[in-house]
């Protein structure tokens, strides 16, 4: 038998990415627990056993590994039940809407033991591993800056519960939902911590009542400089997801790498460097049974409450009043 996951929230990213991604990591999506009728026909189209709630899964005792999927305001409750389940967990991004929230789901999986992982998944992206790699190797130099674009068009009526435009669901709006990646990349890339962070937000567009909009900086211990340009006013046209990372000696930039699948382009100083295929999900899925079986892999709950920490710092930003049109 495989590797048996169970998945809390079965929605969008659950259902076209996390649960390909454990198929293609050999894995069994083995249960699913939401209070959807729709999500739960889902699971069953796929095999899996489906349950109303995450109490009714865990009793069901059926997993070696829990996913939770859920919007932001729900990880921590279901976090608590996994840890006092002796389950492992790889909870989606942000790791909670509230600081609150995070640091007592950090205290419950300590106590407990188990293994926990934060789902950024684009660690796993062959390019990032690649620009690591590089940079590692001295390929640019010193790092001096990373700097990053991530952003999307998100109305009011994106779905028909829109729980990212809800500040008590989501905790914030595009900095908190998209600024995480980021914020994990930076460190991820250059090998260091965050140092500190100031941000700005904006309401420019969407009638909502969170940030349409922000941009961060954030200094690593190192010295090198982050910034982010995360936002949901972001026509999908226009080129939108950008990393780049410059050093003394070169640049790197990544262009279409970040999100949840496959592709994108490299280049170092202008020429295109090939990268391995390999979709982030399926590795990220991969990756986390690894750490669960082995022990083995980059997984830290320490480092992602501290970047936690990090987000709902920047997250305390005033959100301003929308100007009139
Ligand atoms: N890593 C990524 O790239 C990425 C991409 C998208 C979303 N996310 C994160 O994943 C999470 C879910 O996002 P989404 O876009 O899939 O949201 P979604 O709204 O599509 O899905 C959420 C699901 O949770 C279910 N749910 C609600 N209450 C529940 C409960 N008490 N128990 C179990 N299930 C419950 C809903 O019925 C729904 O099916 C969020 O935290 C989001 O930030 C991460």
């Amino acid at each position: 038998m495989g590797f048996r996951w169970g998945i809390i929230g079965f929605g969008w990213v659950a259902r076209d990415h996390a649960a390909p991604g454990i198929e293609a990591a050999g894995g069994m999506l083995a249960a699913v627990a939401d209070p959807d009728p729709a999500a739960r026909a889902a699971a069953e189209a796929l095999g899996a056993r489906a349950f109303p709630s995450p109490d009714a899964l865990l009793a069901a005792r059926c997993c070696d590994a829990l996913y939770v999927a859920t919007p932001n305001h729900l990880h921590r409750a279901a976090v608590e039940a996994a840890a006092a389940a002796g389950l492992p967990v790889l909870c989606e991004k942000p790791m909670a809407a509230t600081l609150a929230d995070a640091e007592a789901m950090a205290q419950a999986v300590r106590r407990a033991g188990t293994p926990y992982g934060t789902a950024f998944d684009q660690r796993h992206h062959p390019a990032h591993e690649a620009m690591r790699a590089m940079i590692r190797e001295g390929r640019i130099g010193t790092p001096v800056a990373v700097r990053i674009v991530y952003a999307c068009w998100l109305g009011p009526g994106w779905c028909a519960d829109n729980w990212r435009a809800d500040p008590a669901r989501a905790g914030g709006g595009a900095l908190m939902d998209l600024a995480p990646h980021g914020l994990d990349l930076a460190q991820f890339l250059l090998d260091d911590g965050i140092a500190d962070i100031a941000a700005l937000k904006q309401s420019r567009v969407q009638d909502y009542a969170v940030d349409d909009g922000a941009m961060l900086v954030a200094r690593l211990a190192g010295g090198a400089l982050a910034s982010l340009h995360v936002a949901y006013n972001h026509p999908e046209h226009l080129p939108r997801r950008r990393l780049e990372v410059l050093g003394t000696g070169g640049l790197l930039l990544a262009e279409d790498t970040m999100g949840q699948v496959a592709g994108g382009r490299l280049f170092h100083d202008g020429a295109p460097v090939p990268f391995a295929d390999g979709d982030p999900f399926a590795r990220q899925m991969a990756a986390f049974q690894r750490f669960v079986t082995t022990g083995q892999g980059e997984f830290s709950l320490e480092r992602d409450v501290a970047t936690a920490r990090w987000l709902h710092a920047a997250n305390a930003a005033p959100l301003p009043v929308r100007a009139a049109a």
